[in-house]
């Protein structure tokens, strides 16, 4: 059975609500971990929980920021795993009500700040390691109100389908598909699928 004994994991959106939860779980198994977040004040309080727990140090990056992002992966080293949870709140009032700054604010948090950390994350990734990106229930059931943004986490789903099964570029199809659902897990498997 695989075993995170030893594993080096980062969490982005570790700071908080699931991303905090997955760190807390992961460090439990005996993991090294690094959450990642925009503000160091949360991620600060989230080191001094988390320590406790086992072995944890933070970054403060914003994935929208391609400039962040590029940083943190250079710097970083080679992972086990990678866990994206990071996100906001979608907005929650009718189509006819739409503030398309909000709209656009969301999507690009969840989807394209996505796409950019599978980008630059996917050669700090071990053989074997994953990525794993969360959207939530609401993509099936979209809510209402708010339901045609919220719809827009499938994309993130699909997308990372696509990029997977294309994985046939610069590291020829190292990348291969283990799990869809609520969330969207890129396996490394060192072979081509
Ligand atoms: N809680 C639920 O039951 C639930 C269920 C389904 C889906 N979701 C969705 O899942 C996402 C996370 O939910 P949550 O409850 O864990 O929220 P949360 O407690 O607010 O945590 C969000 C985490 O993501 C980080 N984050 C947000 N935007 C970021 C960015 N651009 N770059 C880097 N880090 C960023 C936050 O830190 P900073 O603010 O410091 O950046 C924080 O660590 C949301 O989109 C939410 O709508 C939640």
């Amino acid at each position: 059975m695989a075993t995170l004994m030893g594993k080096r994991i980062l969490v982005i959106g570790g700071s908080s609500g699931i991303g905090l939860g997955v760190a807390t779980a992961v460090l439990d198994k005996g993991a090294e971990v690094v959450i990642v977040g925009r503000s160091q004040e949360k991620l600060q309080a989230a080191e001094r929980a988390l320590a406790a727990v086992g072995k944890v140090s933070t970054f403060v990056a914003d994935m929208t920021q391609e400039a962040e992002i590029a940083r943190l992966f250079a710097g970083i080293g080679g992972l086990d795993h990678l866990v994206s949870t990071a996100g906001t709140p979608p907005p929650d009032y009718p189509i006819g009500d739409t503030d398309l700054n909000v709209v656009r604010g969301f999507i690009d948090n969840k989807l394209v700040g996505a796409v950019l950390v599978a980008k630059h994350a996917i050669r700090t990734l071990k053989k074997g390691g994953s990525m794993t990106f969360t959207s939530g229930i609401n993509k099936d059931k979209p809510p209402v109100p708010g339901g045609s943004v919220v719809a827009a986490h499938r994309r993130v789903v699909r997308l990372f389908r696509a990029c997977a099964v294309a994985g046939t570029g610069a590291d020829k199809g190292q990348r291969g598909v283990a799990g869809l659902g609520r969330y969207t897990h890129v396996h490394r498997t060192g072979r081509r699928e």
